[in-house]
Parts: structure tokens; sequence; C-alpha cells
């Protein structure tokens, strides 16, 4: 009797692994339609984009709130980190303003996501170290790392 349970027990755990298994490939990246990965993408650039400016409004003393200079600088951390995975093979075709080189120079696009990644990684440091003052100078740098992906792979 205690066989037949464990039995039935262990049969229902792996089809229901095996069922979730199945249920995280169909709804896996590589089956993401090339319209939702472009806008996904968008929506990631502008969430980016937004922090970027929060914090510039912070760094320009228009805005004080001292204690949120760091999430955004945090944020645009993660943000950066989802560039790489955010222009798959096959995404160039709908509504983008990615150009076709990206996916020709895929190393070197990935290297300008990483400056990013460095400048905002250098961003968080500054202000951790309550270095105020230098952060608009990094922010420079930053806006330096956007301008030269935008300048060779978005269409303006
Ligand atoms: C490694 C390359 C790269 C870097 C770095 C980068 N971008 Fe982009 N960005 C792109 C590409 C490519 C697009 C076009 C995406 C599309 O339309 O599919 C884009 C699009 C955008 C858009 C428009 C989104 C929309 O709604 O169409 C904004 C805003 C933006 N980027 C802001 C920024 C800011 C701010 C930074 C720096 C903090 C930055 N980007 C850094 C490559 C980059």
């Amino acid at each position: 009797m205690k066989k037949t349970v464990l039995l039935i027990t262990l049969s229902l755990t792996l089809s229901l692994s095996f069922l979730f298994s199945s249920i995280s490939f169909a709804f896996g990246p590589e089956e993401d339609s090339s319209e939702n990965v472009i806008k996904y993408r968008q929506y990631v650039m502008n969430a980016m984009s937004n922090h970027f400016k929060a914090l510039k409004f912070l760094a320009t003393g228009r805005i004080t709130q001292p204690d949120q200079w760091l999430p955004h600088a945090r944020s645009m951390v993660d943000m950066a980190n989802m560039i790489e995975s955010a222009f798959p093979p096959e995404s160039d075709f709908g509504d983008t303003e990615a150009k076709e080189e990206i996916w020709e120079n895929k190393g070197d696009f990935n290297q300008k996501a990483l400056k990013l990644i460095k400048a905002s990684e250098a961003t968080v440091k500054l202000i951790e170290a309550n270095g105020h003052d230098k952060v608009l100078e990094q922010i420079k740098e930053v806006s330096n790392t956007c301008k030269a992906c935008h300048k060779k792979y978005r269409e303006l």
C-alpha cells in the first residue's frame, strides 16, 4: 500500500515537472514575437532614459532628494544589464529604430553596452562614497556611452 502511494506521488511529481518544463519552454525568449521583443526593449530603454533624466535633475540641483540619487543610479545599472539580451537575432523586423548593423557587429554592440554598464557602476560608486559633486561630470560620461551606441546603431 505504502509503495503504491509512493509510486503515485513519484509519477505525479515527474509529470508535473515535465509539464512545467514544457510550459517554460513554450514561453521562452526564443518563442517571443519580434513585435513584442521590440516593444519590450523600447520600454527598457525608456525606463533607463527616465532614470537618467531623474538623476540629471538631482545632479543639477533642480530637485532636492538626497536619498534618491542611489536608487536611480542602481536602476540604470540594472537596465543597462538588460541591453545585450534585448537584441536577439531576428528582432530587426518591425517598428524599430535598431539598425541591421547591430547583428553584423553584435560583439562591438555588446562592448558599447558594457561601457554604459561600467559608467553607470562608476556613478553608483561615486554616490555611495557621498561624492554628490562629481556626479554631474560622471553623468556626462554616461551620456557619451549612450550617444556612442545610438550614433552607430540607432536610426535617428
Ligand atoms: C549598446 C547600445 C545602446 C546604448 C549603450 C544605449 N542605447 Fe538607447 N537605444 C539603442 C537602440 C539600438 C535603440 C533602438 C531600439 C529599437 O527601436 O528597437 C535605442 C533606443 C532608445 C530610446 C528610444 C526608445 C523608444 O521608445 O523607441 C531611448 C529613449 C534610449 N535609447 C535612451 C538611451 C539612453 C538614455 C542611454 C544611456 C543611458 C541609451 N539609450 C544607451 C541602443 C543603445
